[in-house]
């Protein structure tokens, strides 16, 4: 067991009393709770509307199909990606024979190095997927002005990101559509979940008859997308869309109205760990820390070795683990490394070479919704006692 884990539990009674109001009403599937959590946590990013999936992958599946079949997107066109990201960042582009264009990272944000975007794009480049690393958010005044001038469609990977702003403004809502995470271990927690938030209503529309099954159940009866007939129980089962059921359940849907309640505490909280541990660890030779942009909502610490201490991550993550300092690897680290690359259809702009350094030499430990100043300095009295 650990003594300084990778998250910690962000719930309280009015979780388990929401759990239980489920229960009680015996609605477990998709229904009036989802739509409640939706329009809250639309109406708190200031996004017009969202829609909840049982992941944060699904959401990333869902706002790709949702692109391709609103033609805005198509086979075989290309797709700009960081190297380092999740896996489900990737998978759904994969999905819809896109062809992904993998960018190095900036060493020190460990986001999109936005100059070697703008050197990738050709003729074929119809999108940036954007991902916000860690809690950091992206230089999107760089990156808007990239796609504004290149017309380009921005979708935002904000599954590690909730709560984050640039320039006063939440991650996530800058791009056509934003994707979110509300597994444990995320900034909130509804068990598993997901969400994409958008402005485009036609998207919206598309999203919802895509989450499930691809019928029209859900659409409204004045849907640009499809005109309902006035006879509900063929609507009942009318199929339009080649769509999955990825649906949420009511009870994480209860659950989530009672943590956005809780976002700007937890956030805060965040934020204060990490003025301590940049504080703390910042000073330490040899380790870089992530380095802010805008406000991160900070999922965890990265540390990447530097100097002497280059090459020498598995003494460190030895140490950690031992004095039961929970670790992970830097995401996915350069995803192009993993076997399923084979499967893609893609290409590496230039050299991969900050992405390669961190899949040898970085790591990260977790952040917490509580403030943990003294695992702050555990953390420290290993790396400088012990390492
Ligand atoms: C960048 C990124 N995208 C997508 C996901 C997928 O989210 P989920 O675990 O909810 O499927 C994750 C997971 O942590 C992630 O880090």
């Amino acid at each position: 067991m650990f003594e300084y884990r990778l998250s910690d539990d962000t719930w309280g009674k009015e979780e388990l009393e929401a759990i239980q109001e489920v229960i009680r009403s015996n609605r477990y599937t998709m229904g009036p709770k989802t739509a409640e959590f939706e329009e809250q946590f639309a109406a708190f990013f200031g996004a017009k509307y969202a829609v909840m999936v049982n992941s944060g992958s699904s959401a990333n599946l869902i706002a790709i199909a949702a692109l391709i079949y609103s033609e805005k997107l198509k086979a075989g066109d290309e797709v700009i990606v960081p190297a380092v990201s999740w896996s489900t960042t990737y998978y759904p582009l994969q999905q819809y024979g896109l062809k992904l264009k993998f960018v190095d990272i900036d060493v020190d944000t460990l986001n999109l190095d936005l100059k070697q975007v703008e050197e990738a794009l050709t003729e074929k480049t119809k999108a940036v997927f954007a991902v916000n690393l860690l809690g950091n958010p992206i230089d999107y005044d760089y990156l808007q002005e990239i796609c504004d001038r290149r017309n380009l469609i921005l979708i935002e990977d904000n599954c590690e990101s909730l709560g984050a702003k640039f320039k006063g403004k939440y991650t996530g809502t800058f791009g056509l559509l934003g994707t979110f995470s509300t597994f444990y271990s995320h900034h909130i927690c509804t068990m598993e979940g997901g969400v994409i938030v958008t402005d485009d209503k036609n998207l919206f529309h598309l999203m919802k008859s895509l989450r499930a099954h691809g019928w029209t159940r859900e659409m409204p009866h004045n849907s640009p997308l499809y005109s309902k007939k006035e006879n509900d129980f063929y609507e009942q089962f009318n199929f339009i869309f080649p769509g999955y059921n990825v649906r949420p359940l009511e009870m994480e849907a209860a659950i989530g109205i009672k943590q956005i309640d809780k976002i700007e505490t937890i956030i805060k909280n965040r934020r204060e760990n990490a003025s301590k541990f940049i504080s703390e660890i910042g000073a330490v030779n040899g380790i870089k820390l992530q380095k802010e942009v805008g406000e991160s909502s900070w999922f965890g610490f990265s540390m990447v070795l530097e100097g002497e201490l280059e090459g020498r991550r598995d003494e460190l993550i030895k140490l950690l683990t031992e004095n039961g300092i929970e670790n992970r690897p830097i995401v996915a680290g350069n995803f192009t490394k993993n076997h399923v690359i084979k499967y893609f259809d893609y290409e590496v702009h230039n050299e991969l070479t900050n992405a390669d350094y961190i899949h040898e030499n970085g790591f990260f430990v977790g952040n917490h919704s509580e403030l943990q100043f003294e695992s702050v300095k555990l953390i420290k009295k290993v790396l400088m006692n012990e390492f």
